[in-house]
């Protein structure tokens, strides 16, 4: 045994729990992630070294636990009420009426809550340690999720201030997902060929499910908490309550107010209907809750909501409306998209006609039918959804949906690679192909050809002028064609043909996303260019070459293989380059390294060993980049002799200083 690296594990895990309130419910870290991480790499070691002083709240302890094939049951010690919903003034101010009445001539006030749209949990905490968490099942007994919540770092394994903190306490509140996690989650699973969710709330729902936490680790789950029970001190009221969850370490929100009366409460309501679309998240109202325990108690709870609460709605973001036809959208990559055109419903400030249906297995696992009543969503992004049938109002005569097997556009056959959600038309001339293609190709984050939208596209693919995007810079031989064209004039004329040819500018990284090679976004073309200067070293690139680049995976290095062994790819490659389109990166070769690839470094002081510049150009060819000023971004200080003010003020923000010996060895070790 040794007292000392106790201490220290002890220590680690008291500077790392601080941190995690300070980035999670304070929203103001003091240290870089990378000294987070060190901070935690060390206490790994220490634990790897001396696994007798492993306990379950270690922070290191997140991702643990077996594989369960069942969730066990949990019954809850307080039962999870839900609350009652109203969705006008009228209704909550009956609501207030009835609280009057109850409380008869006393004094009460009112906390106002955000109504966050995620998935009620409770969490049990022993002598200041989480010991279990659950979902709401039925209210009294639930599905227990520990091992999952564990994953979650904004739940605290262990409370602060324990000395302070109940013996025993339970905390519930809603795990969520930010919307924009959401988003850049479903663009990953869609480039990786898995479902994606409708929403961020099934979304979240989805991943508690899940029975292996070290998935659920990688999901980008949020925890913020709104109630607290505990009999071993006595409270007084929600809103202390409140604050003692944040003392204790638990995220809360910002957005919370007290109010003397209900003219308030309407106003907040009000507020936040406005301003909704501001956060992070979803919200689907406002949550009203008297504010004295003891009032509250009084009052009890009907059937399974308490009386002295109510959720104030907002008016939905759904409807309901028929839906007329499936039909197939056909994509840049001949992938098939079912989409449902819908009977017009006014939804969300505009009126929606059609909706996506993402692909084959979605409609099947809700059997969506052509003449079905459907839910039409619209979430926080702008693409509405189906998200339910109205099974009861379903008309007769309605049948299962088939998908069809060939391509509306070029009846070819249709085709679903094994273990893949879409179909495909393997039809590369397929015009709609084609038109997705060109229009990808122009787009504002490829070669940015401005004038070139979907319209001309269509009209220059219909007319036989484009058969691929190398076509397009050959258009200036038919100029003369063009002009006879109805609606174009010598100027629009020339304003196009100089876009095109402005775009021949756009770096190698750029052109490589818009030659539209399946699962390669941008910032994959840009890590392919980085490691693979030129379109040649590219095309010569094995597999393996390919996979050894970091983030690039088998689907990727396949993906690119498949397109550069293509015939017609590679003789329209060739006719870029031929018509002066940038096929190197005129960037110096950069070889990317873990240590520097990406960071942010500050040079201050003088250094004895190489002058400014030359550090400079050393941290940039490894794919460093050298800035001014110390920031919250900047990674690292390196710290010469008579360093100054950026020294102190990299300290203050937390951020890893270097002096001249340690930034030798960070060199070397390249
Ligand atoms: S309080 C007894 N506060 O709404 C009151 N609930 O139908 C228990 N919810 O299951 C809930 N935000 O999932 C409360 N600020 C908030 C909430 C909230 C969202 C959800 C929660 C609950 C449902 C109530």
């Amino acid at each position: 045994m040794s007292p000392s690296i106790q201490k220290e594990i002890e220590t680690l895990r008291r500077e790392i729990l601080d941190h995690d309130y300070r980035y999670y419910v304070l929203a103001q870290p003091t240290i870089s992630d990378e000294m987070y991480d060190k901070l935690m790499v060390r206490l790994i070691e220490l634990e790897h070294q001396h696994p007798e002083f492993i306990t379950p709240d270690s922070p290191t302890q997140r991702v643990g636990g077996q594989l369960m094939k069942e969730f066990p049951s949990v019954m809850h010690a307080v039962p999870m009420l839900s609350l009652s919903n109203t969705y006008s003034e009228d209704e909550v101010r009956d609501f207030d009426r009835r609280i009057q009445k109850s409380l008869g001539n006393e004094q009460y006030r009112y906390v106002c809550e955000l109504k966050f749209d995620g998935i009620a949990i409770s969490l049990r905490y022993e002598n200041g340690s989480f010991v279990q968490g659950a979902t709401r099942g039925d209210g009294t007994q639930g599905d227990d999720i520990t091992h999952n919540l564990k994953t979650i770092r904004s739940i605290p394994l262990r409370l602060r201030q324990v000395n302070k903190a109940p013996h025993t306490l339970e905390v519930r509140g809603e795990v969520y997902m930010k919307r924009n996690d959401f988003q850049r989650m479903n663009e990953e699973r869609q480039l990786a060929d898995e479902k994606t969710f409708v929403n961020p709330r099934n979304s979240a729902a989805g991943t508690l499910k899940l029975q292996d936490p070290k998935v659920v680790a990688q999901r980008p789950l949020n925890f913020i908490s709104y109630f607290l029970h505990t009999e071993d001190i006595s409270l007084i009221s929600h809103h202390e309550n409140l604050r003692l969850l944040r003392e204790l370490g638990f995220p809360t929100s910002q957005h919370t107010k007290l109010y003397n009366s209900i003219d308030g409460v309407i106003e907040y309501w009000k507020e936040w209907e406005r301003r909704r679309d501001e956060l992070l998240y979803d919200i689907d109202g406002v949550v009203v809750k008297l504010d004295s325990l003891h009032q509250q108690k009084r009052l009890g709870a009907v059937a399974k909501s308490p009386r002295w609460a109510v959720a104030f709605k907002f008016a939905s973001r759904q409807a309901e409306t028929q839906l007329n036809v499936i039909r197939l959208q056909v994509g840049r990559l001949g992938t098939m998209t079912p989409v449902a055109d819908l009977e017009p419903v006014f939804l969300g400030g505009s009126t929606v006609s059609h909706a996506t249906l993402h692909n084959e297995d979605y409609i099947r696992e809700l059997d969506i039918r052509s003449g079905d009543i459907v839910v039409v969503e619209k979430g926080g992004d702008v693409i509405p959804k189906v998200s339910a049938v109205v099974k009861k109002k379903r008309p007769h005569g309605t049948k299962p949906f088939k998908f069809p097997n060939e391509c509306p556009e070029c009846r070819s056959r249709l085709f679903r690679l094994e273990g893949e959600a879409s179909y495909y038309c393997e039809n590369s001339d397929c015009p709609a192909q084609v038109k997705g293609r060109i229009e990808h190709f122009a787009s504002r984050g490829a070669m940015d050809i401005e004038g070139l939208g979907e319209a001309i596209v269509d009209q220059f693919v219909h007319l036989g002028f484009l058969k691929n995007c190398a076509d397009l810079y050959d258009l200036h031989t038919q100029q003369s064609v063009l002009l006879s064209l109805e609606g174009w004039g010598e100027k629009s004329v020339q304003n196009l043909l100089d876009a095109i040819n402005e775009s021949k500018k756009r770096p190698f990284g750029r052109v490589l996303y818009a030659l539209g090679v399946r699962h390669i976004g941008a910032n994959i073309a840009q890590l392919l260019v980085d490691n693979f200067p030129t379109i040649e070293q590219l095309i010569a690139a094995s597999e393996n070459d390919l996979q050894s680049v970091q983030g690039v995976g088998p689907r990727i290095a396949k993906s690119v293989i498949r397109f550069f062994i293509d015939k017609h790819n590679q003789r329209m490659v060739h006719r870029l380059k031929k018509a002066g389109v940038q096929m190197r990166s005129t960037k110096k070769h950069v070889r990317s390294s873990q240590q520097f690839s990406g960071k942010n470094f500050v040079l201050t002081g003088t250094l004895t060993s190489m002058t400014r510049e030359e550090a400079k150009q050393k941290i940039e060819s490894l794919g460093g980049k050298v800035v001014s000023s110390v920031s919250k971004n900047t990674n690292f200080v390196i710290v010469g002799a008579e360093a100054g003010s950026k020294r102190e003020k990299a300290q203050t923000l937390g951020i890893l200083l270097l002096d001249e010996q340690k930034f030798l060895t960070m060199l070397q070790s390249e």
